[in-house]
């Protein structure tokens, strides 16, 4: 009995499965380089458990490629690269890893938003450029996160009430937000629990929102929740961040609206065909954008390392 792992995970999950006397074996062990297709089926074919990460598609050809395979681990919360009608047709069980990256995601959101506000990636540009010749009062001015000189509190809008965004909900304590969120039936009662912060139709949240972040899964539900009718009846003030997955993004409309002024920036983490990101976008400076590093603290991806190599031994010590 023995686990595919697809890419390298950090020390902590291999010596997880080590002391649990379990064997596995490295696909692709190049951090740089994706695991080819015809590995992944091979590996998947030689052990009973697949430890994956998100740059793995987990499609019905790789479940049905092992009748013996036991369990996919996947190093990720999000588990849309995985094919959840066929593992549940075929009787395989898929782990993840809640929780643990709740804080750091949550933190690398407001480290997007607060950039994408306050200009600061355009700020360090300018002056590694050397172009920092005088202070001037009105150099890269951005906009107020909390209320300021004026008063007015901003309103942040968060599509998605989960983990993450309960978590970002949270940290707009500090800013004296409005905080707003959209989310599902069932995540109603979640919303209505949390302290200030107030259910709203997702329409509603648009036009309200000076910041509107997003945290929902992907799923057939939510692929281009945010497309041109989204952009166009957001503030032209607006910020959007956008942490969860590309795909709920139409990017292509998105780069029209900030190019348009129909909002005035973006936070990017994740993108709708990553790695790659939309040409239009690359070339704005009212655009952050990151790769994909949502939960990239090392603490956070020793911990995820860790579950998904407990989640794979779980399943190959239920399978005995
Ligand atoms: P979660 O706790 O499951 O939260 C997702 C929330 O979205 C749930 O409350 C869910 O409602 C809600 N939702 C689902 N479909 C919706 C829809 N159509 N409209 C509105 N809300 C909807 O998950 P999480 O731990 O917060 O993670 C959220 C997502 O963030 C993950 O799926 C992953 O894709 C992404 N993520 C990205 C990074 C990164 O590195 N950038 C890191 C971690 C996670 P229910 O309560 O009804 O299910
Ligand atoms: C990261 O994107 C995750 O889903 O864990």
């Amino acid at each position: 009995m023995s686990v595919f792992v697809t890419r390298r995970i950090p020390q902590v999950g291999l010596d997880r499965l080590r002391e649990h006397g379990i064997e596995f074996e490295i696909g692709q062990p190049d951090d740089e380089r994706p695991l080819a297709r015809s590995s992944l089926l091979a590996g998947v074919r030689r052990h009973e458990v697949l430890l994956s990460l998100l740059t793995e598609r987990i499609d019905r050809e790789v479940l049905a490629a092992n009748p013996r395979l036991r369990g996919v681990s996947n190093m990720a919360v999000g588990v849309d690269n995985i094919d959840l009608v066929a593992a549940r047709e075929l009787g395989i069980p898929v782990g993840n890893t809640p929780d643990v990256l709740t804080s750091a995601t949550a933190d690398l959101t407001w480290a997007l938003l607060l950039a994408a506000a306050r200009r600061v990636v355009e700020a360090h540009a300018f002056m590694v450029a050397g172009r920092y010749d005088l202070w001037g009062p009105e150099l890269l001015c951005g906009v107020d996160v909390g209320p300021g000189v004026t008063g007015r509190r901003k309103t942040l809008g968060i599509v998605g009430f989960g983990r993450i965004g309960a978590a970002v909900a949270q940290r707009a304590r500090g800013f004296e937000m409005e905080v707003l969120a959209s989310g599902t039936e069932a995540s109603r009662a979640r919303i209505d629990a949390a302290p200030d912060v107030e259910a709203c139709r997702f329409e509603d949240l648009l036009e309200r929102s000076d910041f509107v972040s997003v945290h929902v899964p992907l799923t057939e539900a939510t692929r281009h929740m945010f497309g041109a009718d989204a952009f166009r009846r957001m503030k032209r003030q607006a910020v959007f961040v956008n942490t969860s997955r590309g795909p709920v993004v139409d990017e292509a409309a998105l780069a029209t609206a900030l190019t348009g002024g129909e909002i005035a920036a973006a936070g990017l983490d994740v993108y709708e065909h990553e790695p790659r990101m939309v040409p239009e976008l690359r070339d704005l400076t009212n655009v952050v954008c990151l790769p994909h590093i949502g939960s990239a603290t090392v603490d956070t991806r020793d911990r995820m390392a860790t579950m998904a190599a407990d989640n794979a031994v779980r399943f190959l010590t239920s399978a005995e």
